[in-house]
C-alpha cells in the first residue's frame, strides 16, 4: 500500500534542511542582535484562543479537532495569540519593553499552491509594553533588516494605518459594526463592491469619491488634506524614525488592512515581487489582544515572516547557498585497518572536525566514489604500510593529490 504525504505539507531533503537551517540561524542572530529573546509555545492550543477575537468563522480556515477528553483544540494558525496567551499567563510582571521572538510551524486550511501550504513556518516577534513612534519604527526596521540581511535583493515595504481609516469611516457616518465587512472588501481589492456597499449604507457619492482618493494617498501631507486626527501625526513620526533607522525605501499604502482581526494603528507588509501571486513575505503591526485574554492592557505590536516564502524568494533570486560538506572521510584499506580507521575518525570528531568513516566495508574505489558524493573535502586512507610508520594517506578530493601525513600532524592537515 502506498501512503502519500498529506496535501499542503512538504518533506525536506538533507540539502533543503541545510539551506533552511542556514537561513534560520541568520534570522535568529538578527533577532538577538536587536535584543529579542526566543520563546516557544505549544503546536496546539484551546480553540477558543483563536475564535475569541475572530469568531467561529475562523474554524473553516484552521485545523480544529476534539481530543479524547472532548476538549476543543486547534493547531495554531499563527503565533501572536499563543504568545500573548503566554504573556498574560506568566510574563506580565516582566520589565518592559518585552521583546519576544519565535520560529515555529503553523497550520492553516488554505488552498495549497506555490508558497501557500497547510503546514508552514513563521518567524516572528511580539513587542510588548511600548507604542512610541521609535518602537514602531524599530519593529518595521527589524523586519526589513531580516529580509535584507538574509540576502534578498528585491523587497517592497508598504505601511498603512488602520486608526486613520477607521476615523475616516466614522466621519462618513459608518457604524463600527460595519467596519469589518468594508475592511474585508478593501483587503481583497474588491473596490467596485466597496463602492456599492457604501452607497447602500447611504454615504453620499461625493464622500465615496473622497474615500477612494484617500485610500490612494501616498504621503502624510496628502492624508492631512483629507482628515485631521492625532493618528496622522504619530504616523508621520513613525515614518521620520524609520528614516533615522536607515530606511528610505518604502511606500505609504492606506489599502493595507491585514487579514487578522486584532490589528489597529500602524500596519505594514513586505513583499517579494519575484514570488508572483503569493508575494507577501511579512505582515504585522499594532494590535490588541492582552485584555481580551484577561491581562492588563499594554501596547503590543509585532510581525511574522513566512519563512518558506523567504527561502523560495532567495532561491528564485539566485542566492548562492553554502553546501553541507564533510571535512574528512576515513577509509580503511582493508578490514584489518577498520579499528584504526575508527580511532582516526574519533580523534578528528573530538576536535570538532566534521568527519565520517566507512561503515560498509567496501573497497577503496567505491569508498572514494562515496566520499565525493557526500562532498568530502579530504579522504583519509588508512593502510597497513603507512600505519606501521604512524602515518596515513590524505587525499585532496578536488585535485586528487595524495600525501603521506604523520598521525600527529593530521589535525593540522585536515583543517
Ligand atoms: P499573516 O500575514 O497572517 O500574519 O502571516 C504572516 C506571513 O506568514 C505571511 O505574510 C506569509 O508570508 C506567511 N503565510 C501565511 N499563510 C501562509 C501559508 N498558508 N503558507 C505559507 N506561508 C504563509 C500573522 O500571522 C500575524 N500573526 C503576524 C503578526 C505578528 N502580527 C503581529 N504580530
Amino acid at each position: 500500500m502506498n501512503i502519500n504525504i498529506p496535501r499542503g505539507t512538504r518533506d525536506f531533503s538533507p540539502d533543503e534542511m541545510f539551506k533552511r537551517r542556514y537561513v534560520e540561524n541568520k534570522i535568529r542572530n538578527i533577532f538577538q542582535s536587536f535584543g529579542y529573546r526566543e520563546v516557544q509555545t505549544p503546536t496546539f492550543e484551546h480553540l477558543e484562543l483563536f475564535t475569541l477575537k475572530s469568531g467561529e468563522e475562523i474554524i473553516e480556515e484552521i485545523y480544529a479537532f476534539k481530543d479524547k477528553g472532548n476538549r476543543d483544540l486547534a493547531l495554531r494558525p499563527e503565533l501572536t495569540a499563543p504568545v500573548i496567551r503566554f504573556y498574560v499567563e506568566k510574563m506580565q510582571m516582566e520589565p518592559k519593553p518585552l521583546k519576544l521572538f519565535y520560529i515555529g510551524n503553523c497550520y492553516r486550511y488554505d488552498r495549497p499552491q506555490k508558497g501557500r501550504y497547510r503546514e508552514f513556518t513563521q518567524v516572528g516577534c511580539e513587542l510588548i509594553g511600548t507604542d512610541t513612534p521609535e518602537a514602531q519604527a524599530e519593529l518595521v526596521y527589524l523586519a526589513y533588516t531580516i529580509l535584507k540581511n538574509i540576502g534578498l535583493r528585491n523587497i517592497v515595504l508598504r505601511l498603512g494605518n488602520l486608526d486613520i481609516i477607521y476615523a475616516f469611516l466614522e466621519n462618513m457616518g459608518i457604524k463600527k459594526n460595519q467596519f469589518r465587512e468594508l475592511m474585508h472588501l478593501i483587503d481583497k481589492s474588491r473596490f467596485y463592491e466597496l463602492e456599492k456597499r457604501l452607497f447602500e449604507m447611504r454615504v453620499a457619492k461625493s464622500k465615496i469619491k473622497m474615500f477612494k482618493e484617500f485610500l490612494n494617498c501616498t504621503s502624510i501631507d496628502k492624508l492631512k488634506g483629507f482628515i485631521e486626527v492625532p493618528a496622522i501625526d504619530k504616523f508621520g513620526e513613525v515614518i521620520d524614525f524609520l528614516k533615522i533607522f536607515g530606511i528610505d525605501n518604502f511606500e505609504i499604502d492606506m489599502k493595507i488592512v491585514r487579514g487578522l482581526d486584532y490589528y489597529k494603528g500602524v500596519v505594514f507588509e513586505i513583499d517579494a515581487p519575484i514570488l508572483g501571486a503569493e508575494k507577501q513575505l511579512c505582515g504585522g503591526g499594532e494590535y490588541e489582544l492582552v485584555s481580551l485574554f484577561g491581562g492588563k492592557e499594554v501596547p503590543t505590536a509585532g510581525f511574522a515572516i513566512g519563512f518558506d516564502r523567504a527561502v523560495i524568494a532567495l532561491e528564485e533570486e539566485g542566492y548562492v547557498f553554502p553546501e553541507q560538506k564533510i571535512d574528512a572521510y576515513v577509509i580503511p584499506i582493508n578490514e584489518k585497518m577498520l579499528k584504526n580507521a575508527i580511532k582516526i575518525v574519533n580523534r578528528l570528531r573530538e576536535k570538532n572536525i566534521v568527519a565520517d568513516v566507512d561503515l560498509m566495508r567496501r573497497g577503496l574505489a567505491k569508498s572514494l566514489k562515496y566520499a565525493s558524493s557526500i562532498r568530502a573535502k579530504k579522504a583519509i586512507i588508512v593502510g597497513p604500510q603507512e600505519w606501521g610508520k604512524e602515518s596515513v594517506i590524505v587525499r585532496d578530493m578536488d585535485s586528487g593529490e595524495q600525501i603521506e601525513v604523520k598521525i600527529k600532524d593530521l589535525l593540522f592537515k585536515v583543517k
